[in-house]
This record gives structure tokens, C-alpha cells and sequence, in this order.
């Protein structure tokens, strides 16, 4: 049997033709951007959330570097964790900002408090909290070393949609909170999408403002802009999927809770949920020994795998011989997550059959 590490095609597979109608509605009306669905979008997306505002925009890169400007962050540093996805210190340079980085925990693989707080100083504008692989961060700690600097929040929630802490949704915690839409995502459009959601008022104004060329009113800017528009398709597709979310996330719980019990007892170290939080998994992520030779293993078997993320921030080649400017804590950790983590096939509509199939294939390469 096949495992692919992800398959959109079977992902989409129970909604296809509820798609379908959603194309057909946007193509009959013929307004393609910036219309009805992105307002209704925006509407139920902060409904669903428990927050006054959702700003639509083209991507989570954008929804972060926007976050960072509507905060005035430009010209200062922003602390953020070394293991993480690419786009989160693009944004922070986009934005006109220095990345600092900072260890992540050892069991959740989310920002240490400690390490965010050794790392700010003076120039520091923002800590940037991302809830990596579904799981939300230490938000009371996060949120308490930032009051207590007088710092915002910014919570990067593109791999968490519907994770919550303490029984509150990942993106209600930060003064602003940073979506992607990606295909891939636990909830994810059909091509690029974004979010900033917020409490209604001056921030939601600038993000508004920014998005599209700073226009105040037709063909007025009244501040500077970019064009980071979410497209009408986008969002009819997204309305659509917002309503499979819980049980998309539910379907996740499940194949990962299947993984846990099958795994037991390999050398793989495997995904640790703090008490208080619930995860969504948007990637299983493992540790594994001889992690190159388990995934050509499982390859040979016809099983897919992928590595998030084999380089830190602080390694990346951007940074060498200060091309960019960046500062780092001592990042041990997470050097060593880079030549570990392995993510296994996990999504919506993975059988439990192919679980034990890969599950099978782990065992059978350590013993
Ligand atoms: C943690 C994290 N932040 C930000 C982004 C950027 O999102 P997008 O690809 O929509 O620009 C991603 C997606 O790749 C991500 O995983």
C-alpha cells in the first residue's frame, strides 16, 4: 500500500463538489476580489475565533509582516524561536526588523519562556510566539515576560487552527495573531491565503489601511501600503472548509493517538502535548536515530516523509558572514531537532490501516 506524506487530493475528496458550487457562486457573481465572501469570510473566521476583528490577506508571510508593521516594530528586533517554518524571520527582515533568536523547549518544541526572555533587550519591538506543529506555546509565561516589558505579542498560528490553551483558541492570547491559508494548512484554501485577527480598533484600522495601498478612501492613501488582497475563490473555499475544521482537527487527534499507541516502546521519541493544551496536529513529528536511513526505508516502501525543519534559523545561509543581520541565544537544541525531527503521512483521510502500515515499517527498520 501506498502512504503518501500528504494528499490534498484525498483531503478535498468529501467536499469536491460543495467546491464545485462555491467556484460556480463566485464565477456567476463575478467579483473577484475584496468582496462578499472575503467580508463574510472575515466575519465567521473572528466568530469562529472569539476576536473582534479578521483582516484577510494574501498569505501568512503577509499576515506576520504586516502584524510587525502595524506595531511599529520597524528598525527594532523581534525575538522569535530558532526551530521554525522559513516565512517567520523572512517576515521579521520584511518588516524592517532584526531577528533574534531563541531556544525552543525540549518536550514541545514551541519558544522557551526562558530562553524569549534572556534574548531581550533594548532594541527588542515584539516576541513572536509560533505554535509550532499545532501545538500553542507557554502563553501565560510568553504573555507575562511581554507585559512586563511593556512588548507585544504576536502569535503565529499558522500551523494551529482550533489548538487551544487552557480551553481558549491559539490567537486570542496576542495583540495580534498571524494566519496562513496554504493548502496544506489545518484549514487552507485552494492557492495562498492569510489572516491578521486582532481586537476591533486602531490596529485593525492600520491592518486594514495596509493591505491595500493605505487607501482611506478610493484612490486616497493616507499611509503606505502593499497590495495583499484575499481573492473571492479563496474565500468562499475557505468558508466552506471552516466548517469541516473541527472534525478535519478531530480526524487528526484520532490518527495521531493511533501513532502514539503504535509507536510505544521504538527509539522514536514521539510528540509530547503539555496538560493544559490541546493539539491540533498540523505535522507528527518524531525524533528519530539514523533519521536519513529510516526515511529512505520507508521510502523504498512506498511510505512519504518529510523533515520540518532540517536548518535553524540562525544556520540558514541568509545570515552567514552577516548578509543579514540576526542575533542567536546558545541553540543546542535546537541544532540537534534539525537532524532528528522526521513528520510522518497525518491528515484527513489517512486510513488506520496505512498508520499500522507505517507503524509496522518503523518497528521492522529498528529491530
Ligand atoms: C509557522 C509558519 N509561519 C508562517 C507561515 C507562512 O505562511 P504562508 O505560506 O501562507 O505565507 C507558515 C507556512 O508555511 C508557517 O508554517
Amino acid at each position: 500500500m501506498n502512504v503518501p506524506f500528504n494528499s490534498l487530493k484525498i483531503q478535498l475528496a468529501p467536499c469536491e463538489n460543495d467546491l464545485r458550487a462555491a467556484f460556480e457562486r463566485v464565477l456567476e457573481r463575478g467579483w473577484f476580489l475584496m468582496g462578499p465572501e472575503v467580508e463574510a469570510f472575515e466575519a465567521e473566521f473572528a466568530a469562529w475565533l472569539g476576536r473582534g476583528a479578521c483582516v484577510a490577506m494574501n498569505s501568512g508571510t503577509d499576515a506576520l509582516v504586516l502584524a510587525l508593521r502595524a506595531l511599529g516594530c520597524a528598525g527594532g528586533e523581534v525575538v522569535l524561536p530558532a526551530h521554525t517554518a522559513l516565512p517567520c524571520y523572512h517576515a521579521v527582515l520584511a518588516a524592517g526588523c532584526t531577528p533574534v533568536f531563541a531556544e525552543v523547549r525540549e518536550d514541545t518544541y514551541t519558544l522557551d519562556p526562558a530562553s524569549a526572555a534572556r534574548m531581550i533587550g533594548p532594541r527588542t519591538r515584539a516576541v513572536m510566539a509560533v505554535h509550532l506543529y499545532g501545538q500553542p506555546c507557554d502563553l501565560d509565561e510568553l504573555g507575562a515576560l511581554c507585559a512586563g516589558h511593556g512588548l507585544p505579542l504576536i502569535e503565529d498560528c499558522a500551523q494551529s487552527h482550533g489548538a487551544t490553551y487552557k480551553g481558549r483558541r491559539a490567537g486570542t492570547f496576542g495583540a495580534l495573531a498571524a494566519f496562513s491559508f496554504y493548502p496544506t494548512k489545518n484549514l487552507g484554501a485552494l492557492g495562498d491565503g492569510g489572516a491578521v485577527c486582532c481586537d476591533s480598533g486602531d490596529a485593525e484600522t492600520a491592518l486594514r489601511l495596509e493591505r491595500q495601498y493605505g487607501e482611506s478612501s478610493r484612490y486616497h492613501s493616507a499611509v503606505p501600503g502593499v497590495n495583499s488582497r484575499l481573492d473571492e475563490m479563496q474565500a468562499a473555499f475557505l468558508r466552506l472548509r471552516l466548517g469541516r475544521l473541527e472534525a478535519d482537527n478531530a480526524a487528526r487527534r484520532a490518527l495521531a493517538g493511533q501513532y502514539d499507541a503504535l509507536l510505544a516502546g521504538t527509539p522514536l521519541i514521539l510528540p509530547a502535548t503539555a496538560p493544559d493544551r490541546d493539539h491540533v496536529y498540523h505535522l507528527y513529528v518524531v525524533r528519530a536515530p539514523r533519521r536519513e536511513a529510516l526515511m529512505e526505508h520507508l521510502r523504498s516502501r512506498g511510505i512519504g516523509t518529510a523533515v520540518h525543519y532540517p536548518v535553524p534559523g540562525h544556520r540558514q545561509p541568509l545570515f552567514a558572514q552577516g548578509r543579514a543581520p540576526m542575533r542567536a541565544d546558545d541553540l543546542a537544541l535546537s541544532e540537534r531537532l534539525g537532524a532528528e525531527v522526521l513528520s510522518l503521512p497525518l491528515y484527513p483521510g489517512l486510513e488506520p490501516g496505512q498508520v499500522e502500515e507505517v507503524c509496522a515499517a518503523i518497528r521492522a527498520f529498528y529491530a
